[in-house]
């Protein structure tokens, strides 16, 4: 049986956390859950929100599906999110953005893949204040991740028949930083002769973006860009309680929601647990279960085709009614 590390997180974490269990468990899939406590929950027992046994369950069993974690205000803590990120090398964040059935958005036909660098650019954190009234950030592009998540987004363009891959810059300012990206894109292209090439500046990018958005197809971008684009991609699909999301990297990676962990609706049995659900099936995906993530999948829209939604979504279903709901297309 398939071990898989499981963090059920805080806020609504946990609702949404059992809902796809059941899910996946009524699909007949058998899967070995190892559960990770981490996030505020754990502070006061183990004084950290990322006890090591979290990450060495991730080592161990090299894939996890994770539910959000709250962020705890205060100095000493540091994201659980980011921590997971940089402990494990998770370099690829990757954000399938695809309208799904029935949910009503600005437009149809979206099917945009987000290919995010998720460890260096302005979030490497380097930072100061060269006097008190002016503020310095280094950007640092360096030719190594630039490559690697480069060929990252073609290898899935590949693997996943897609047609193009389009690169996101602005390299017509920041000719050297973002031109180094463009040129370890245009260095790895030459390896998939197979995949269409596009480069766009990102401003561009944004205005096709909420005009056209059917237009694009896998989008390769460094990590500020990406984080930017990717919530815009999100908002073209139905928002937060659909959007999934993955962090990847060469030896693990962690399947979980673009969404927070919500205080303001924890505990009332209002969370969509969609957005984890297809985070579960990209993750079953990722590890060969074509089979069973097929049959989630049909089982899920199917339940959205019927109107059958949670109160985001406009609708009136309890998280646990719109489990049970899917439940019942997948064992029909
Ligand atoms: P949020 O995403 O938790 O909530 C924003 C709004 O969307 C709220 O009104 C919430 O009720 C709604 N919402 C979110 N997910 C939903 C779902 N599945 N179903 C229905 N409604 C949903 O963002 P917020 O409030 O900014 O952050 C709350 C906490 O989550 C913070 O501590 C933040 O640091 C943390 N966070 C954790 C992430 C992670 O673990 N990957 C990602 C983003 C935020």
């Amino acid at each position: 049986m398939k071990q898989i590390t499981l963090i059920k997180g805080d806020g609504i974490g946990p609702e949404i956390s059992d809902a796809v269990v059941r899910i996946i468990d009524a699909s007949g899939l058998k899967i070995d859950w190892d559960i990770q406590a981490a996030g505020t929950d754990v502070i006061e027992a183990e004084g950290t929100p990322l006890p090591d046994r979290v990450l060495e369950s991730i080592k161990r069993n090299k894939i996890a599906l994770k539910a959000p974690v709250t962020t705890p205000v205060g100095k000493g803590f540091r994201s659980v999110n980011v921590q997971i990120r940089k402990n494990l090398d998770l370099y690829a964040n990757l954000r399938p953005c695809r309208n799904l059935p029935n949910v009503k958005t600005k437009f149809n036909n979206v099917d945009i893949i987000v290919v995010r660098e998720n460890t260096e650019d302005l979030y490497a954190g380097i930072e100061r204040m060269i006097n008190s009234d002016t503020a310095e950030s280094i950007k640092i592009i360096t030719r190594n991740a630039s490559e690697r998540i480069c060929k990252f987004a073609f290898d899935y363009a590949l693997k996943n028949n897609r047609k193009e891959v389009c690169v996101v810059t602005k390299a017509n300012i920041m000719k050297l930083s973002d031109g180094l990206f463009l040129d370890c894109y245009r260095n790895i292209a030459q390896d998939y002769p197979q995949i269409n090439k596009r480069e766009i500046l990102v401003d561009n990018l944004c205005m096709q973006l909420v005009q056209n958005p059917s237009q694009f197809d896998v989008l390769v971008l460094p990590n500020l860009y990406g984080d930017i684009v990717s919530d815009l991609c999100a908002g073209l699909i139905g928002g937060l309680g659909v959007a999934q999301g993955a962090n990847i990297g060469t030896d693990y990676a962690v399947f979980e929601p673009v969404h927070g962990s919500a205080p303001d609706i924890k505990d009332q049995n209002k969370a969509n647990p969609t957005a984890l659900l297809l985070s579960s099936i990209e993750m079953l995906r990722y590890t060969g279960e074509n089979f069973f993530a097929e049959k989630i999948e049909t089982a899920l829209f199917k339940t959205l085709s019927e109107g059958k939604f949670t109160t985001d979504l406009g609708g009136l279903l309890s998280t646990t009614e719109f489990t049970d709901a899917v439940i019942q297309n997948l064992i029909k």
